[in-house]
């Protein structure tokens, strides 16, 4: 009986500890790294912008995760510009229709914004507030994809109009808008989503 016990625990923790193995050696290695990039592929491929939304809020749980996500990007020197609101009561909602025609039915959207006193700047006049905040935007969407969940990211909208109703601070400059939430039933991606240019005509090795 004791023998069988011990075959049994072995076979349980051996397996395990394979596993760890592997992943010490993935980190050690970075050409075995290349190995696990085709879940990100599928990711990027799978994500499409969502113009139907269901009625059902999203879990706080998971608007964590989408942040979370969102923080981990990099910015210009780090300079973390990115002001990001979470629309979801009712009056905000009611607002960002009235901003956008875009929030399909969505009932919650990020206002992403960068603040101009913490941008890195960029030449004489510029900054890098836009560049940054696309960049945690593309972190958030595919997030926000990996839970099961849909966006559209969303340029058609009166920054100067949201600025206004939301009552934003003149530092702070809105970006894009992004209805998130979960696919109505019959969310399908639009033609676009499948329609890319030739690799050779957008890339050239020199
Ligand atoms: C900067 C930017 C602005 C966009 N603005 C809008 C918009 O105002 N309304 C909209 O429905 N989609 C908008 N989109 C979504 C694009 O139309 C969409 O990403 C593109 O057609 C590719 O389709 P896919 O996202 O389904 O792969 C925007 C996307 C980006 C990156």
């Amino acid at each position: 009986m004791k023998k069988y016990l011990i075959v049994i625990l072995l076979a349980l923790v051996l397996p395990l500890s394979a596993c760890n193995e592997q992943k010490k050696e993935q980190k050690n290695n970075p050409s075995m790294e290349t190995t696990v990039k085709k879940d990100f592929m599928e990711l990027a491929a799978g994500r499409y912008s969502v113009r139907h939304f269901a009625s059902t809020p999203v879990e706080q749980e998971k608007v964590d995760l989408i942040l979370e996500a969102g923080k981990l990007a990099p910015t210009a020197v780090n300079s973390q510009p990115q002001m990001i609101y979470v629309l979801r009561s009712e009056d905000a909602i009611a607002k960002a229709n009235k901003v956008s025609p875009c929030m399909y039915g969505a009932p919650q959207a990020f206002l992403f914004c960068y603040d101009d006193n913490r941008v890195c700047r960029r030449g004489e006049n510029g900054n890098f507030g836009e560049i940054d905040v696309t960049i945690v935007i593309t972190h958030m969407m595919l997030e926000a994809y990996n839970l099961g969940l849909g966006t559209c990211p969303v340029g058609a909208f009166n920054a100067d109009e949201a600025k206004r109703l939301f009552e934003l601070p003149d530092n702070i400059h809105p970006v894009l808008m992004m209805p998130f939430g979960y696919p109505a039933d019959d969310a399908k991606p639009s033609d676009r989503h499948t329609t890319y240019r030739k690799m050779d005509e957008m890339v050239e090795y020199k």
